[in-house]
């Protein structure tokens, strides 16, 4: 008996991908799975946006790594896709990219305003998403398409601005079983919502999903309209939310200018990507510091608080702190998860 359910535990821990040697684990991620782009999602950006998906290597270009708003000494100049992981030595999750030019200037400086689509949905001449796949080995697969904006607008309540800040990561996940689509995670703010993937709405009645990116913030919704939503620790007077607004402004296609990575977790927690080629640059995933500029200091021009939130806050950490490891959930961990089978309609403005 013994014996038996030793030999069952070295079964399961290989079909987990815990135990699969390199050659097999290799092989296993040489090829991107057609269904990843088969099944990606159309994303719909708001009809009065300003800020668009950017360029991933443009943001390195036009920012510096400081921590307490001082240049890090002995950073790779310049920085690229290849060597910002050599920033984790120097202080990992206390670094900031930060923006070289003044982002409070009127009009601000055009890079963060990012790239508009162009007929085919194409972020021309940016690379602005970037898809990431996670093969547990058992028949489930994870792929998590990241969309990266130089700025995000947080947004008015009562006429002031709040939550500004440069670098904005948002995310879905479509989680597949032998291929198959059946749930998706949409990334909102601090949380998020999840829904089968056969409730959300596809691209011309076709297999590939809708994303609605919200004005300014880009959540992820699964319908368009007005949707309310709080800012974390935020307890507004009267009643008043802060709002996203999503419609069916620009398609944006992020399959067509996107860097591709598989993730797997060898040794557990610790994540290990890897390029499908030796020409994509994969070593940036490794980033533990924030994309874009500490929360200004109060004497900072246009910087204000009110009950504590910020007019400017911080940028975001990046993909690798999305918990790419969701194993049996569809969430991220932390995040309390109810997978809906519908998907409500937003309010009408
Ligand atoms: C969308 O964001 C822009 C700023 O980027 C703002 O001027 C505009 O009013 C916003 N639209 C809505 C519907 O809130
Ligand atoms: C596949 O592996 C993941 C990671 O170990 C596990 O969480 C999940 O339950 C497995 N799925 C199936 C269908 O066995």
């Amino acid at each position: 008996m013994a014996r038996l359910s030793t030999c069952f535990v070295v079964v399961i821990l290989a079909a987990q991908g815990y135990c699969i040697p390199a050659s097999s684990h290799e092989r296993r991620q040489a090829t991107i799975p057609s269904f990843v782009n088969t099944y990606a999602p159309i994303v719909y950006l708001h009809s009065t946006e300003t800020y668009f998906p950017s360029d991933l290597g443009a943001q390195l270009s036009n920012t510096r790594p400081e921590i307490n708003y001082e240049v890090v000494s002995g950073a790779p100049n310049p920085l690229t896709l290849n060597n910002l992981d050599s920033l984790n030595v120097l202080g990992g999750n206390s670094i900031y990219l930060t923006s070289i030019e003044d982002t409070s200037s009127n009009p601000q400086p055009q890079w963060l305003k990012g790239v508009v689509p162009d007929s085919t949905g194409k972020t021309d001449g940016a690379v602005s998403c970037s898809i990431i796949v996670c093969d547990y080995g058992n028949g489930t697969v994870d792929a998590y398409y990241m969309y990266f904006y130089a700025y995000n607008w947080g947004g008015k309540v009562l006429g002031l601005n709040f939550d500004d800040h440069v670098g904005d990561w948002e995310h879905t996940m479509t989680r597949f079983s032998d291929g198959v689509p059946q749930t998706m995670w949409f990334s909102q703010h601090a949380a998020g919502e999840a829904f089968d993937y056969s409730a959300v709405p596809k691209y011309n009645g076709g297999l590939r999903p809708v994303v609605y990116s919200a004005n300014g913030s880009h959540a992820n919704y699964a319908s368009s309209g007005t949707h309310d939503h709080t800012i974390p620790g935020l307890d507004l007077p009267l009643g008043v939310f802060l709002a996203d607004y999503t419609d069916k402004g620009y398609l944006w296609d992020p399959t067509l200018s996107a860097y591709y990575a598989s993730v797997s977790f060898p040794s557990g927690s610790t994540p290990v990507f890897a390029a499908y080629d030796k020409t994509t640059p994969v070593n940036w995933l490794n980033y533990v510091g924030q994309w874009g500029d500490q929360q200004y200091p109060t004497s900072y021009p246009g910087q204000y608080d009110v009950f504590g939130q910020y007019r400017y806050s911080s940028g975001p950490t990046g993909p690798e702190d999305k918990d790419l490891n969701r194993g049996d959930g569809t969430c991220p961990s932390g995040v309390s998860c109810t997978v809906l089978p519908f998907v409500l309609p937003g309010e009408k403005l």
